[in-house]
């Protein structure tokens, strides 16, 4: 299949390729994503195709007006509060599903996961396609996210209709996912969107953590986030300590780098890129020290701790 490269003035093909049921890729404020028609099965089976992607992992379906959130889910008075305040942007709600959305896009689960994404060119899109679109990140299925152009190209040319090429993506890791299903919110992914700020709209939001967030989010079990390079992961430990692990693996013949993580905006925008940019430099290690679980630190945390192979504390 040949891939269109389509600039950011193309808006209106990339949206006739969604209409006639074909995938294509766009940018979003948090990570490119891999859209098709939300409401078109056979669209939505094109994504899982072209990533890899298991059947059991569901997919965000994106929408650019309320009108289309009241047509797919029902919605709650928690969930309005927080769409009042924190939409459009980089927050998924998880809610009780129509029958309208397909089991494919849900996994077969009863909830659908709903964003609005703030970027200009993912609002027009979903605007001019008419339809909510399901899209999940766009990377290979277990590889980091998309987060520019060059990264999709390089996932997925020839395996989907289009590529919307625009700049990189503002924060290069994915949006917070908060499942309004339960009586108490739970922060099923922590992205974009800080925990101390959902919590000012949510002040029962916890984070969920343990082992039964796979039935919750089928997602989460799966690898994820990684590079072809080993990520090592250090919790707590002096910088000397990493630069002797460093010279260790070095003296095996390892080619060997330290990613140093900031606790920033700056630094989650280039996280993903980072990574791919160590497979191509063909490096076996990236050593990583942790940082401060707070802000946008938990976030990336969260994609550095799933894409080691190992963590090494204290
Ligand atoms: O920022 C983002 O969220 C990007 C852009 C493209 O919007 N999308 C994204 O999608 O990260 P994806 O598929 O890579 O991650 C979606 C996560 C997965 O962990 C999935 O299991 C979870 O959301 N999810 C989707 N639907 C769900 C549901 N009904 N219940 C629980 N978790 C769900
Ligand atoms: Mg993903």
């Amino acid at each position: 299949m040949e891939t269109k490269i389509l600039s950011t003035k193309e808006i209106k093909k990339a949206a006739e390729l969604i209409k006639n049921g074909e995938v294509v890729a766009f940018p979003t404020e948090t990570v490119y994503g891999l859209g098709a028609n939300a409401l078109n099965p056979e669209a939505v089976k094109k994504i899982f195709k072209a990533k890899g992607r298991p059947s059991d992992n569901p997919l965000i379906v994106h929408i650019s007006n309320l009108n289309q959130l009241k047509k797919i889910a029902f919605v709650n008075k928690k969930a309005k509060n927080l769409i009042k305040n924190l939409w459009p942007g980089p927050l998924t709600i998880i809610l009780k599903k129509k029958k309208i959305v397909p089991k494919e896009v849900t996994a077969n689960l009863e909830s659908v996961a709903v964003r609005m994404p703030k970027n200009k060119i993912a609002l027009k899109l979903i605007e001019l396609s008419g339809v909510p679109i399901a899209a999940p990140s766009a990377n290979i299925s277990g590889k980091p996210s998309g987060t520019c152009f060059e990264d999709v190209l390089e996932d997925f040319n020839g395996k989907i209709s289009a590529i919307i090429k625009s700049k990189h993506c503002d924060f290069g890791i994915e949006s917070s996912v908060v499942d309004l299903t339960e009586k108490n919110p739970v922060l099923l992914r922590p992205g974009a969107l800080s925990f101390e700020k959902l919590k000012k709209f949510l002040p029962n939001l916890v984070l969920h953590k343990g082992k039964t967030i796979a039935a919750k989010s089928p997602g989460m079990k799966y690898k994820h986030y990684s590079p072809k390079a080993k990520i090592i992961l250090f919790e707590g430990l002096a910088k000397n300590k990493i630069r002797e692990y460093k010279r260790k693996l070095e003296k095996s013949e390892k080619k060997v780098k330290i990613i140093k993580p900031a606790n920033s905006k700056e630094f989650s925008k280039k996280m993903f890129m980072l990574f791919r940019k160590c497979d191509k430099k063909n490096i076996d290690y990236i050593l990583i020290p942790s940082i401060e679980e707070k802000g946008i630190g938990l976030a990336i945390m969260n994609r550095i701790r799933k894409a080691s192979t190992k963590i090494i504390k204290k």
